[in-house]
């Protein structure tokens, strides 16, 4: 671990030993285990996995920030969008709003109690949480049970999208496809290699395996230099396909750090792999497994094909800014600067601003609409970045 990162614990030793031996597992007769089983495994394993840990990873006491806990300017100026959303589809029809990977709720109650503040907007609301981690699904429940309850709103646990039936509203996954497991390939000249780990003695290593199993369409197209890496994530494409398969009417809005994958082969030619434990980034990601997040950028390029695939309809896709601002950023930040008690607060909701623009710099928003509803949506289009 790096040195000012924090050493482990007994009971985070525990939990990565417990990684460990589900590694050891899962690993081939040589002791390979793919980047992508790797993740999911580090990330998602019961017994020590980085999100079946019972503390939350989000705020000052744990590992990083989320733009919803920046400000709540945020989660109004989503709100903003979602209540265009709904009057496009018609404000007296059911509308479900489908948060996938919550966390602990700190979004959604941020965004329940702006869209309350118009009481008769919350009529036929659902709000629908699909978390895989027990719990963060346990503590956004408690986090937006009262809020919802207080507004007239139901919260509903699912399992995945669409378990219920095909449905009308909104998908909202926020810094969700990041933390989805991907594949890691090194282009040597003329084949992609696998990476991943190998399990030795109890120890967790770097790998690469000899030849990489084929990555379902689109093809990734050969770099110019060797020893680029890419990272793509199968798991990420058929979660968009399943948006596709249930959402009968409405939009899908994923936000997340990404680009287009030539720009990441360009800015990023060592892959974006990136671990984080108490704020810091740790760059040995292997000897203490599931000790921090692990994230890597999407692949919007993949995405936005699949996405096609699936019959969605792209109505935008663009910066993070450059969607705040479309949504109505200013006015909220105006409102914002209008309502703060001193000089003091107005300075922090300035530096607020500051960063929900500029600090998720890398951060790319693809909105996508159900085909049967396009044309009633498609008003709602935003510049493409
Ligand atoms: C980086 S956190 C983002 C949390 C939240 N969206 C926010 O912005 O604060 C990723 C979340 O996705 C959840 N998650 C990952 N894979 C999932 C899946 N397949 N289904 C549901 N939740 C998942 C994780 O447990 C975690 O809560």
């Amino acid at each position: 671990m790096d040195a000012a990162v924090p050493p482990l614990g007994p009971e985070e030793e525990r939990r990565a030993d417990a990684v460990r031996r589900a590694l050891a597992r899962g690993a081939d007769a040589d002791g390979f285990v793919p980047f992508d089983r790797f993740m999911e495994i580090a990330l998602y394993d019961d017994a020590g996995g980085y999100y079946a840990r019972p503390e939350s990873p989000f705020g000052p006491a744990g590992d990083f920030y989320t733009a919803a806990r920046v400000h709540p300017l945020f989660a109004r100026t989503l709100a903003r969008h979602v209540r265009s959303v709904r009057r496009a589809l018609g404000a007296d029809r059911p509308f479900e709003i489908v948060e996938v990977g919550p966390g602990d709720g700190t979004l959604g109650a941020s965004l329940l109690s702006a869209l309350g503040e118009d009481p008769s907007g919350l009529v036929g609301v659902s709000y629908h949480l699909v978390e895989r981690s027990p719990s963060l699904a346990r503590r956004a429940r408690e986090r937006l049970t009262p809020v919802a309850a207080d507004r007239g709103v139901p919260v509903v646990d699912e399992p995945a999208i669409g378990a219920t039936g095909p449905f009308e509203g909104i998908v909202l996954a926020n810094e969700f496809l990041d933390a989805e497991p991907a594949r890691r390939l090194r282009w040597t000249g003329d084949a992609w290699r696998e990476l991943g780990v190998r399990v030795r003695d109890g120890r967790v290593e770097p790998a690469e395996s000899s030849t990489a199993p084929p990555v379902p369409d689109p093809p990734v197209p050969a770099p110019a230099e060797p020893n680029v890496i890419v990272e793509v994530s199968p798991v990420a494409e058929s979660w968009v396909r399943s948006v596709g398969d249930h959402l009968a009417a409405g939009v899908l809005l994923a936000l997340d750090y990404g680009a287009e994958e030539s720009e990441l082969v360009a800015g990023h030619p060592r892959g974006t792999l990136a671990a984080v434990r108490r704020h810091r980034s740790v760059n040995d990601f292997w000897s203490s497994p599931g000790a921090s997040d692990l994230s890597v950028f999407v692949d919007f390029t993949r995405l936005r094909y699949a996405a096609r695939r699936a019959g969605l309809v792209e109505l935008a896709y663009g910066r993070q800014a450059e969607a705040l601002g479309a949504w109505g950023f200013p006015s909220e930040l105006e409102a914002a600067l209008a309502g703060a008690r001193d000089a003091e607060e107005g300075v922090r909701v300035r530096l607020a601003a500051k960063n929900l623009l500029f600090g998720f710099e890398q951060f790319r928003v693809l909105e996508l609409a159900a085909p049967a509803s396009a044309e009633r949506l498609a008003a709602l289009r935003w510049p493409a970045g």
